[in-house]
């Protein structure tokens, strides 16, 4: 089974996806955290590669092909948080950053940067239970998944989630500037070409602006459990 939850920026997808694989743990989902993988190539190809963030517009194809050789890039999603290595090194807690929220957000919009996350995706759902986690997963990713959620809440509500988030990082940013660069980001996902930011047809839209994390939880993990009982009962 597979089910996607996508949204923009600071929704609380990643803290859902993975509070909901966690809870059918026992039924063998696997957190398929999509935005890491951005992340980490546009790490890479800016630290390996040298990439400036201008030419991150349109990545070479010999570095992308380069990148995608077997076990440079490696997700891992085994102790209950998602991970990801690059030549072997954990490199996760580098890709929270202000400057990779915003590299990894001008680089996917580049269709050879799609196609290779696209790869790297397919790759880590086969013959797997997933709960993914991103932008595009219930349009173009996986669009059989049985179950899809298009999270959201309002600008100011998000701006200030991500505000929170930076700040425990040590990073101090305004309210407005806050608002600012969730706008920047949400409207280059929005406006991009290919796999644009946008529901699925047949996605259940949730707006949490004004629910708890663990309120917007338990209502969706209710969604499952409604939709797919004997799913959930014969594993
Ligand atoms: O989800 P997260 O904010 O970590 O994703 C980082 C960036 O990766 C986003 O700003 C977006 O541009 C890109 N992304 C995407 N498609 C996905 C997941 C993430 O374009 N499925």
């Amino acid at each position: 089974m597979i089910i996607t939850i996508d949204g923009p920026v600071a929704s609380g997808k990643s803290t859902v996806a993975q509070a909901l694989a966690h809870e059918f743990h026992e039924f063998g989902f696997y957190y398929l955290y999509t935005g890491l993988l951005y992340r980490a190539l546009a790490y890479a190809l800016v630290t390996a590669y040298g990439y400036s963030e201008e030419a991150l517009v349109a990545p070479g194809e010999d570095a992308l092909e380069a990148l995608l050789q077997k076990g440079r890039l490696e997700y891992r999603f085994d102790v209950g948080a998602a991970r990801i290595l690059f030549d072997g090194k954990d490199i996760t807690s580098l890709l929270k950053t202000e400057e990779v929220d915003r590299i990894s957000s001008i680089s996917s919009a580049n269709a050879a940067v799609r196609a290779a996350v696209y790869c790297l995706q397919q790759q880590i759902a086969t013959g797997a239970d997933i709960i993914a986690d991103g932008r595009d997963t219930g349009t173009v990713v996986f669009p059989n998944a049985q179950i899809k959620f298009f999270l959201t809440a309002s600008v100011e509500e998000r701006a200030f989630r991500w505000r929170t988030n930076q700040a425990r990082q040590g990073n101090m940013v305004s309210e407005d500037e806050a608002i600012t660069a969730v706008t920047m980001r949400d409207e280059r996902d929005r406006t991009r070409k290919i796999s644009p930011l946008l529901p699925a047809e047949d996605a259940i839209l949730v707006d949490n602006s004004n629910w708890s994390i663990e309120e917007t939880i338990t209502y969706m993990a209710a969604i499952v459990r409604d939709r797919y009982p004997d799913f959930l009962a014969k594993k």
